[in-house]
């Protein structure tokens, strides 16, 4: 399965943090927000990533990540000319895919859960259907909106809803399968002039092919689109990582427990950081595999 990390848009809830970088590069505590979203990516054991941004934007994602190698990954790069939706990401990397199945994570989004990996894996390994995550929050109007039956089956699927008949909202990253080139050409645009992914997933739903699977109470989603949640982000992030001396969003940390790159090469990648909390865990991660 191919990932595909969309990072364009405009921001304008942002404004001004965003009137001269893009979001996903704004600090989430003591990383630049697209870190998050490219491990949960890693996570499902996702090598080969496209990143899309705005044409003034990619190439600071090119300075940051290069081509992937750093973490074991084969990172692409293509243009979104203007916001004109999210599922046109599919548009923009169809001769990329090759019909392969595909992840699509939003770049502002990030998801902590116990065994995140395991869920992701099985949703990254299905090869029929679509896979999706729904979150209960206080204000779901602000998200696509998934209801549920009494078996826990999927029946409805709204976008920002004035009234919603749930509190569950569908996170930013979804699993498709091949065909979803063959559902993003049946789109057209909303009323607000953009193709919506609620619109793909509805799609998958009337096809009988959509899994919606509810993240626990212990879990985390955060959209870090707004100053409030920006902040909320960094100091969910900085909790764990200072009271459990864990990472969250570390593509180091993620690369070497995948196998994908050595203790030594581990090494390297915390002494770059020099004298960073984020540095001195990476090098004691290292450290310990060394011994
Ligand atoms: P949004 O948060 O819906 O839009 P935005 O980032 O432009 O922000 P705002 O509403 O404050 O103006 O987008 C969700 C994510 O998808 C975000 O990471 C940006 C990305 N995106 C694109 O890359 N291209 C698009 O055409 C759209 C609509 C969103």
């Amino acid at each position: 399965m191919k990932g595909i990390l969309l990072a364009g848009g405009t921001g304008t809830r942002l404004y001004p943090l965003t009137l001269a970088t893009s979001k996903q590069l704004l600090p989430i505590y003591d990383k630049p927000m697209v870190y998050y979203p490219l491990s949960t990516l890693m996570l499902a054991g996702i090598r080969d990533i496209m990143i899309i941004s705005t044409p003034q934007d990619l190439p600071q994602f090119q300075r940051l990540l290069g081509d992937g190698g750093q973490f074991g990954l084969r990172i692409e790069y293509r243009v979104q000319a203007a916001p004109n939706g999210i599922p046109q990401a599919f548009l923009i990397a169809e001769d990329w895919l090759a019909g392969s199945p595909c992840a699509l994570a939003l770049g502002d989004n990030l998801i902590f859960a116990d065994r995140l990996s395991t869920m992701l894996q099985q949703a990254a390994t299905q090869d029929q259907g679509a896979t999706v995550f729904a979150y209960q929050v206080r204000d779901p109007e602000r998200y696509g909106v998934v209801t549920f039956d009494a078996n826990g089956k999927a029946t409805e699927i709204i976008e920002k809803p004035a009234s919603p008949t749930s509190s569950w909202a569908v996170v930013g990253l979804y699993f498709y399968d091949s065909r979803v080139l063959d559902f993003v050409r049946t789109l057209r645009p909303s009323a607000r002039g953009e193709l919506e992914i609620t619109d793909l997933n509805r799609a998958y739903l009337e096809d009988g092919s959509l899994r919606v699977q509810q993240l626990c109470r212990g879990c985390a989603w955060l959209d870090a689109g707004m100053p409030s949640s920006l902040l909320e982000a960094s100091q969910f992030v900085h909790t764990i990582q200072t009271r459990q001396g864990m990472l969250v969003g570390s593509p180091s940390e993620i690369a070497f427990r995948m196998g994908y790159i050595t203790a030594r090469q581990l090494e390297e990648h915390a002494l770059r950081m020099g004298k960073t909390e984020l540095g001195h865990i990476l090098l004691s991660l290292a450290r310990q595999q060394e011994l």
